[in-house]
């Protein structure tokens, strides 16, 4: 079974995360997850936070000569703001409790339902672990499992397709063109003009003390029909997927192919037909279901897509009321991103990768990479072979 937690605050010491489960004998080196890190620090929107992070990770388990063990993987993350905010943060009761205080809740973040649920008149006991710098941890466990995937020949390809008012064409791309447009544009989306609108949008609401949500989308190719399965509903991929990414802060909405629209069709126009060729076997011509039915892959490209809600922090901040005095007052101000849909495609692809990877190990079982690529391969070929 492969499982993983993380933990720390935004400005405490460091995130970590212990990941279980992960075969012996992947390749795993500390700069391909740097790489993920790195990606999710950039994409044009960000605000001064990201300047400070340069996040590197420490592999402290798990790995020896750049090949996993079998054991537990432990990830560090080092905050490098920790420097200003130690004595803010000290876990001891010298801990500076009142100059960093945070009494009023910011609408859209979990300050007043989070004060309320643990009993803090500190918000800023909650904030600084329901703030999305914990994707740092998941971006890197999300390394590992495309790591995986990789040597699987299993690609996830994370992408923008909105940004506020502003959507994207979508082309159609190969896995490895999508990640190459995805990889030159400011905004991490495929369509460069759309992409040139994306940014133009993002400095207006800049410059207007606003923030921006929008829509990223997840491409998979190359997995294998049957992942996930219909048996049990908690086993169900799209399920299990589309969990994942809801569970990323500030995700609102998640639909898998043509998703919403699908309500609005008729049958007849939706359903991907099924065709068959020797040596292709089972295909289909269009993939509106986006490469899952019945909760398990069918073989088709998985596409998934996730609605992000604008930035909650303002710096023109919404209404709110003081937990301690009541009174009715501006909501407080962290510093914070205009947007930061292309650092969440990131975040989607970690997430999604993992829930692959576990689907994967579900299915074909295997302490090592070996018997898992024998596995796959041997599937594969039976699948062809059909
Ligand atoms: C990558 C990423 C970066 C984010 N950056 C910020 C930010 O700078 N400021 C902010 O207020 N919210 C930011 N958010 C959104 C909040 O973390 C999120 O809205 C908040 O935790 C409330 O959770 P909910 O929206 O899921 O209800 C970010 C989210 C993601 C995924």
């Amino acid at each position: 079974m492969l499982r993983y937690l993380t933990a720390g605050e935004s400005h405490g010491p460091l995130l970590t995360a212990v990941l279980d489960g992960v075969p012996a004998g992947l390749s795993l080196a500390a700069a391909y997850i740097d790489e993920q890190l790195a990606r999710r620090q950039g994409g044009y929107g960000r605000g001064g936070r990201m300047k400070i992070e340069k996040d590197r990770v420490q592999i402290t388990s798990g790995v020896r000569g750049g090949v996993t063990t079998g054991s537990p993987v432990t990830l560090l993350l080092e905050n490098k703001d920790w420097v200003n905010w130690h004595r803010i943060m000290d876990p001891g009761p010298e801990a500076d409790m009142v100059s960093r205080a945070v009494t009023r809740p910011r609408p859209g973040h979990a300050d007043l339902a989070g004060a309320i649920k643990y009993g803090h008149r500190d918000l800023r006991n909650v904030l600084e672990r329901s703030s999305a710098r914990e994707t740092a941890a998941r971006v890197a466990a999300g390394a590992v499992a495309r790591r995986l995937l990789e040597e699987l020949d299993i690609t996830v390809v994370g992408s923008v397709v909105r940004i506020g008012g502003v959507a994207a064409a979508e082309p159609r791309l190969s896995a490895a063109e999508l990640a190459e447009a995805v990889r030159r544009s400011p905004v991490y989306c495929a369509d460069a003009a759309a992409a040139e609108r994306m940014v133009e949008e993002i400095d207006r609401a800049r410059a207007a003390g606003d923030t921006l949500g929008g829509v990223f989308e997840i491409k998979v190719f190359g997995l294998p029909p049957g992942l996930g399965s219909y048996a049990q509903r908690d086993r169900t991929l799209d399920g299990r997927l589309a969990g994942a990414l809801m569970s990323i802060q500030a995700v609102k909405g998640v639909e898998v192919g043509a998703g919403f629209a699908m309500a609005a069709a008729r049958g007849s126009e939706v359903h991907d037909e099924i065709f068959y060729a020797p040596g292709r076997g089972f295909y289909r011509r269009t993939n509106n279901a986006g490469g899952i039915e019945g909760g398990m892959s069918n073989g088709e490209v998985v596409v998934l897509r996730a609605a992000m809600k604008p930035i909650p922090t303002l710096y023109q901040p919404l209404r709110s009321v003081d937990m301690v005095t009541k009174q009715p007052l501006e909501a407080a101000v962290e510093r914070s991103d205009t947007t930061a849909v292309p650092a969440a495609s990131v975040v989607g692809e970690a997430v999604a990768a993992w829930e692959l990877a576990a689907a994967v190990l579900e299915k074909f079982g295997g302490d090592t990479m070996r018997e898992i690529k024998e596995r796959v391969a041997r599937y594969r070929a039976y699948v062809k072979g059909i």
